[in-house]
């Protein structure tokens, strides 16, 4: 199976591993330089929805294989050999014993995983990158499936690890479809998700894309205030066949090299999933008139529609302290 087609109907998956990849791999050179462990936390790991049998396009899988050519980097200029350490948490039995299996084996790696819900596993996350010692430093990637199990209480004690950085998976088109609704139990997930009811004022009078620009911003503002952190910022992630976002990686960082090496790999991924948009596109083009286009849908697409483009580079910060 080629990686296009384990991302085949998931570009949003591809472009998001594609961010997850590229970022660690620099991250891990980058303070590996300066630290000598490197401790890796998934919050929300699945195997979800994956179709290699290796795990491949498992994100738990492209961290380890990135920190892991991080180390062989340092290792071959230095002769500093890395520890890594990874902490890998999956509420669901039957993707966690996929989990078990793929990292039973691993040695090299020194690994925890826990069957658990993240709401009631910060302690026993705090513990492990505790462990790691006073040279280690934590990496934390949060990647849920819609806007709840991490609330924003229940992430602060790590979002306040530090040194540390984070990356959030927050699914705004999905919360923006939900934000408003009248339920009060509802209102209630929302009021826990951004850790108070104030963003509400700031939606005020806005519609579509200011909405949820405004949406991403106050998440984000929250995320740097609750983690006492000094930059954050994030990449957009368009649906594959429609002109509208699919969700927002949110990153949070203290260090401004953090801020450079995530945008320079947003604006890679950006050409990535344009690419991918324009197969996409191409492939529904193709069912619809039953005939095999001669050009690539890429070559076609061109980049996307002149306001989505905007959009992209619509983001620098999002929110600095
Ligand atoms: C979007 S998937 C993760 C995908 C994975 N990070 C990747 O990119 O390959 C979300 C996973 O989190 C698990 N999950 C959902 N709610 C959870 C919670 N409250 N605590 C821990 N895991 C949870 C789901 O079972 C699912 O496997």
């Amino acid at each position: 199976m080629t990686k296009n087609d384990l991302y085949l109907g998931r570009e949003q998956t591809l472009v998001k591993h594609f961010i997850l990849q590229q970022y660690l791999e620099r991250f891990a050179i980058i303070v590996g330089t300066h630290r000598n462990t490197l401790t890796y936390v998934d919050c929300f790991s699945g195997p979800w929805n994956v179709r290699s049998d290796d795990f491949q396009d498992s994100s738990f899988a492209i961290a380890l294989k990135q920190l892991r050519k991080a180390r062989e980097i340092h290792q071959r200029q230095t002769g500093r050999r890395l520890k890594l350490r990874a902490f890998f948490l999956e509420k669901n039995r039957s993707a966690f014993n996929k989990l078990s299996l793929f990292t039973k084996d691993i040695t090299d790696v020194e690994i925890e995983i826990l069957n658990e819900k993240l709401e009631v596993s910060i302690p026993a996350i705090l513990d492990f990158i505790k462990k790691g010692g006073k040279n280690s430093f934590p990496f934390i990637f949060v990647d849920p499936t819609g806007w709840s199990g991490f609330a924003m209480d229940i992430i602060a004690p790590l979002l306040q690890v530090k040194p540390g950085e984070v990356l959030i998976n927050f699914m705004t088109e999905h919360i923006s479809r939900f934000i408003e609704s009248p339920q009060d139990e509802t209102q209630a997930s929302f009021k826990r998700l951004f850790g108070s009811g104030e963003f509400k004022k700031r939606l005020q009078g806005l519609d579509k894309r200011d909405r949820e620009d405004a949406i991403v911003q106050e998440y984000g503002n929250s995320v740097r205030r609750t983690g006492g952190f000094k930059y954050v910022t994030c990449a957009i992630v368009l649906h594959a066949v429609e002109n509208r976002t699919h969700f927002n990686l949110i990153y949070a960082t203290r260090n401004p090299k953090g801020v450079q090496v995530f945008k320079d790999t947003e604006k890679k991924a950006m050409s990535i999933m344009q690419e991918a948009r324009g197969d996409a596109h191409q492939r529904k083009r193709e069912e619809k008139t039953g005939q095999t286009e001669l050009f690539g849908g890429s070559a076609l697409y061109r980049g996307g529609p002149k306001n989505l483009n905007n959009k992209i580079s619509g983001y620098a910060l999002l929110t600095v302290a």
